[in-house]
Parts: C-alpha cells; sequence; structure tokens
C-alpha cells in the first residue's frame, strides 16, 4: 500500500469538490484526492511551529527554486530575474488581462478551453474571440486551424491571446513547433502571447511539455508564463504561482499589474510551501505520474470494454480526462445531470469550455485506484441506464 492508494475521507473540510450529499462521487474539480508531498507537509508544519507571521517577501531561494525545477524538469532554466510572484494563476491572468489589454478588444483563445479564461475576460469588459480547435471524429484528436487563428489574430482589436500549455480540458501538449507557430503569429501581429502553464508537470511521453520561455528570443520578449506547483503537487489552496516574463517591457507591466492589483504578496505557507515543492518534490512527482499513467490506461481500457460508446479524446497531458459522448445523441449538461442523478458520480460538463465542448465530458482521474474503479462502474452503469432510457 503506498500513499497513492490511501483513501482519505475531504468530506467536511472546506473542500469544494466534497461537498456532496452521502453516496456521491465527485470527479469534476482539478484537484487530487492524495495527500502532498510530505516534504511539503513538513515545510509547512515548520513554519506553522514557528508561530510569527508577519509580512513577508519571497527569497532570492524561491526563485532560484523555480528556475532549477524548470532546468531539471523541463531542460530550460528561466532566469530568476524574469519571476514574479503572484497568488494564483488565475488572479494573475485575470490583472494582465486589464494590464495588457483595453475595454473591448479581443482577447483570442482556443476553445474549447479552462472556463475561468472567459470570467478573466469577460468580467474585464474584454470580447472573447475564439479560434476553435478542430476536432477529428475519427481520430479523436483536435488541432489548430491555422489560417483561422493567424486571422482571428490579425483583427484590430486583438492585443492579447490566452494559451493554455498545456491545454485544459483537451489534455494536449503542445508541440515545440506548435508553440513557435502560435508565438510567430502572436508577434507578428502585435499581440501579446499569455501562457498559462499550470499543467506542464503532468505530461506522459511525447511531444514533452515545452515552456513558452523557452522559446528563442523575440518570441519570448513576447510572451507572459505563468505556472504554479499547484496541480502538479495538489496544493491549490497555497495560492502561489510565478509569472515568468523574459522581455523587460512587458515585466515592468507585469509587476504594475500584479502590485496594482494587491496579488504580490505570498501568505504565511506558500514559500516554504512552494520551496519544498520545488527543491524536494522530483522523486514524489515521479511516483504519481507513475499512478496517473497507471489511471489513464486503465480509463482507456475499461472504456474499450464496458463503455465503447464513450470515446476517449485526450492526448498526453494532464488527469484531466476528455470523453466524447456525441454517440449518446445528448448533450454534456444532460448526460452529468443525469449521471449525477441516477448514479451520484460528478464530473464536468463539457459545454461550460464552449466550442464543441457539449459533446464532451470531464472526468477527473487523479484518486486511488479504488476510487477510480467506483467512478468507472458508476459512469458504467449510468451510461447503461442512459441507452435503456432514451432508445
Ligand atoms: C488551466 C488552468 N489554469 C489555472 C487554474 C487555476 O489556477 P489557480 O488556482 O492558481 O488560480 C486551473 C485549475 O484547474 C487550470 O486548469
Amino acid at each position: 500500500m503506498t500513499q497513492f492508494d490511501q483513501q482519505i475521507d475531504r468530506t467536511g473540510t472546506n473542500s469544494i469538490k466534497w461537498a456532496v450529499k452521502p453516496g456521491e462521487l465527485p470527479m469534476w474539480i482539478a484537484d487530487m484526492d492524495f495527500k502532498t508531498a510530505p516534504a511539503i507537509i513538513a515545510a509547512m508544519t515548520k513554519k506553522v511551529q514557528f508561530g510569527v507571521f508577519g509580512y513577508e517577501e519571497p527569497p532570492a531561494a524561491y526563485f532560484t527554486a523555480v528556475a532549477d525545477w524548470y532546468a531539471q524538469q523541463h531542460g530550460a532554466r528561466p532566469e530568476p530575474a524574469w519571476m514574479l510572484y503572484c497568488t494564483g494563476v488565475i488572479p494573475a491572468v485575470s490583472s494582465l488581462v486589464r494590464r495588457l489589454s483595453h475595454p473591448g478588444d479581443n482577447v483570442v483563445v482556443q476553445a474549447p478551453v479552462y472556463n475561468m479564461f472567459y470570467h478573466s475576460i469577460e468580467n474585464n469588459g474584454r470580447h472573447t474571440l475564439s479560434s476553435d480547435l478542430v476536432y477529428d471524429a475519427a481520430a479523436g484528436r483536435y488541432h489548430i486551424d491555422w489560417a483561422d487563428l493567424e486571422q482571428k489574430l490579425a483583427a484590430p482589436l486583438s492585443t492579447l491571446m490566452i494559451l493554455c500549455n498545456p491545454h485544459n480540458p483537451i489534455g494536449k501538449a503542445w508541440s515545440k513547433a506548435e508553440l513557435t507557430h502560435i508565438a510567430t503569429l502572436c508577434l507578428k501581429h502585435h499581440v501579446v502571447l499569455l501562457s498559462d502553464e499550470i499543467h506542464g508537470d503532468l505530461v506522459f511521453g511525447a511531444p514533452a511539455y515545452t515552456p513558452v520561455f523557452a522559446l528563442p528570443q523575440p518570441l519570448r520578449d513576447n510572451a507572459v508564463i505563468c505556472v504554479s506547483p499547484s496541480k502538479t503537487f495538489n496544493v491549490a489552496a497555497l495560492h502561489a504561482a510565478t509569472v515568468i516574463v523574459p522581455g523587460q517591457a512587458l515585466r515592468d507591466s507585469a509587476t504594475r499589474a500584479l502590485n496594482n492589483d494587491e496579488l504580490a504578496e505570498p501568505n504565511l505557507l506558500s514559500l516554504p510551501g512552494s520551496i519544498a515543492a520545488y527543491t524536494q518534490g522530483a522523486a514524489w512527482l515521479a511516483a504519481l505520474k507513475q499512478v496517473l499513467a497507471a489511471n489513464r490506461a486503465h480509463v482507456q481500457d475499461f472504456l474499450a470494454a464496458k463503455v465503447p460508446q464513450i470515446r476517449p479524446a485526450f492526448e498526453n497531458a494532464t488527469y484531466l480526462l476528455w470523453l466524447d459522448i456525441s454517440a449518446l445523441g445528448t448533450t454534456s449538461d444532460a448526460f452529468c445531470a443525469f449521471l449525477r442523478e441516477h448514479t451520484g458520480l460528478i464530473l464536468s460538463a463539457g459545454g461550460e469550455y464552449r466550442g464543441n465542448g457539449a459533446q464532451f465530458i470531464r472526468m477527473n482521474i487523479a484518486c486511488p485506484a479504488a476510487m477510480l474503479d467506483d467512478g468507472l462502474a458508476r459512469l458504467a452503469r449510468g451510461t447503461q441506464l442512459f441507452l435503456e432510457q432514451n432508445q
């Protein structure tokens, strides 16, 4: 028995995911049902026991820890001088939308994409302009329509693009060639590239995750990259992120954005927690990735054998599996409501990610194997019942 087999009762812990009725099984929001790495818990415990919690600022050791992590894990070392601390990736994205674009501007995205991007854009009075990813139903894969993306970036009011690298919810790590192409188009059309790389550590096989800060100049100087230990180490409530801005002019703007919005001060656990994650977490992450890889493979085998009506459409990134339900002839909202009502299984309805998302569901498989088996059994039972009632 490893720590990844341990089933932890998270009800009554203020967890958003586990605010459920008795018997329900939540497999939606992007956190994991695993304890974080022991080294992180030890560092945070030490801090709590110290007992004096005045104002703090990130030390050089924080930025060095981030830089070394990317060098070791991903073969590209961002300069510590490029980095800014922020209290989360979405706080940074919203703040940068306000600073790097104007009300009424277009912000380009690639739907279906992480739903919070739409909030960051539209709650700030900007217009979402999506270059929808193109779905090849036969292959169960998406690709970029390059002509459409260029046309949308070239529109006079397009000033910012928010990229998801790797891409949630379709679970795709963009290749270096694709990223170079995107960054080149952004530069050509004077659109700043804001790359959310929160899922970068959770990539399985090729293509590897390429951080946008690793692209050559002048591409990287036109980009802002957001990273965080929160998905990798299951520390979402730590509210810690790093904004990496290689270009000096853009970095000055980003610094103003985060300071004006008061997002640049760490909470008492974010520095020790993040430093421990980045300096001592590699072995834990390697073990986690083995478990996630096994879970991903198990879902694929299970669906092929037991629920062929639901087709995997995810690629090699994240623990969020994008599943095609178009064969059921319904919408993701209706099917998710049906599953919850009849089996207690709670999944994300793909429609909230826009694009063609309404024919997909998203399943979070970052949980112990026994919990995954429970979820899959509910999914199979629910699908069977749905087909019986609707055919
Ligand atoms: C692509 C992406 N960005 C950002 C976040 C949230 O980041 P934070 O909690 O740091 O605001 C998530 C969480 O699911 C995500 O999937």
